[in-house]
């Protein structure tokens, strides 16, 4: 299966500086093995949108509302990323969950709005750090993927998942290979149990994720991709990952 290599900006980035990136990422593009896409604040999609028209570079947002449309002051809805000709939304990031107290159900709903529009969602799980070493890690990442493929039905098939243990998010430390495989065949499991189709779901990686680490955790046999914070805003570091991505 083709990797997924999506850089998520967070709240980062300016006009000038989201345009310099973007050209020092589009100019290698004829090179990649693997699908790549950023996803960027929503007040960029539109810039991000234009200026990775004709290349391999696909763009994708960071949130989208669970609601359809209507009174939702400050909601951006799942339509309205169809309308811009988005490809991807990360939802149930864990500083959503986190900062914003979604649930397991909103991020389960986040996810079905998104399939209805044909957008990807890229559902992020993962464990704290007290929950792994209380051994909850499995239980955790299940419970979390079990509400969105209760609610999606047949089609889970559509998704990206990404496992992101929560210690390892932005704090350079990574979960060893070996640590993030378990989890990812744990999940495999999980989604093969869930749909016949769920060979083509790609389980991406996310934590530290960098230029350096990047070749080992992709050649694990579960994780097929990844999900990239800090390393996807330097076009050097998020060119090696996306080079070690095939
Ligand atoms: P990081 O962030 O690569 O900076 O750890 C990953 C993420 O939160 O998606």
């Amino acid at each position: 299966m083709k990797k997924l290599i999506a850089g998520n900006w967070k709240m980062n980035g300016l006009r000038d500086s989201n345009a310099a990136l973007l050209a020092a990422l589009t100019g290698s593009s004829r090179h990649w093995q693997c699908d790549v896409a950023v996803c960027v604040p929503s007040v960029y999609l539109q810039q991000v949108r234009d200026l990775v028209a004709g290349t391999d570079l696909s763009c994708g947002a960071q949130d989208v509302s669970a609601h359809e449309s209507g009174a939702y002051t400050g909601e951006i809805s799942a339509d309205m990323l169809r309308d811009l000709g988005v490809r991807y939304s990360i939802v149930g990031h864990s500083e959503r969950r986190h900062y914003h107290g979604e649930t397991d159900a909103l991020v389960a709903l986040k996810a079905q709005r998104a399939l209805a529009c044909g957008i990807t969602p890229i559902v992020c799980v993962g464990e704290t750090l007290a929950e792994r070493e209380s051994g909850q890690t499995e239980d955790v990442v299940r419970r979390q993927l079990a509400a969105v493929i209760h609610a999606n039905g047949h089609c889970i098939s559509e998704i990206v998942v990404a496992y992101e243990p929560i210690w390892a998010i932005g704090s350079g430390k990574t979960a060893t290979p070996e640590m993030a495989q378990q989890v990812h065949a744990v999940l495999r499991m999980q989604l093969n149990a869930a749909s016949q189709m769920a060979q083509r779901i790609r389980i991406l990686y996310g934590g530290s994720m960098n230029a350096t680490n990047a070749r080992s955790l992709l050649a694990q046999p579960d994780i097929d991709g990844g999900l990239v914070g800090g390393a996807s805003l330097k076009a050097d570091d998020f060119l090696s990952i996306i080079a070690a991505a095939y």
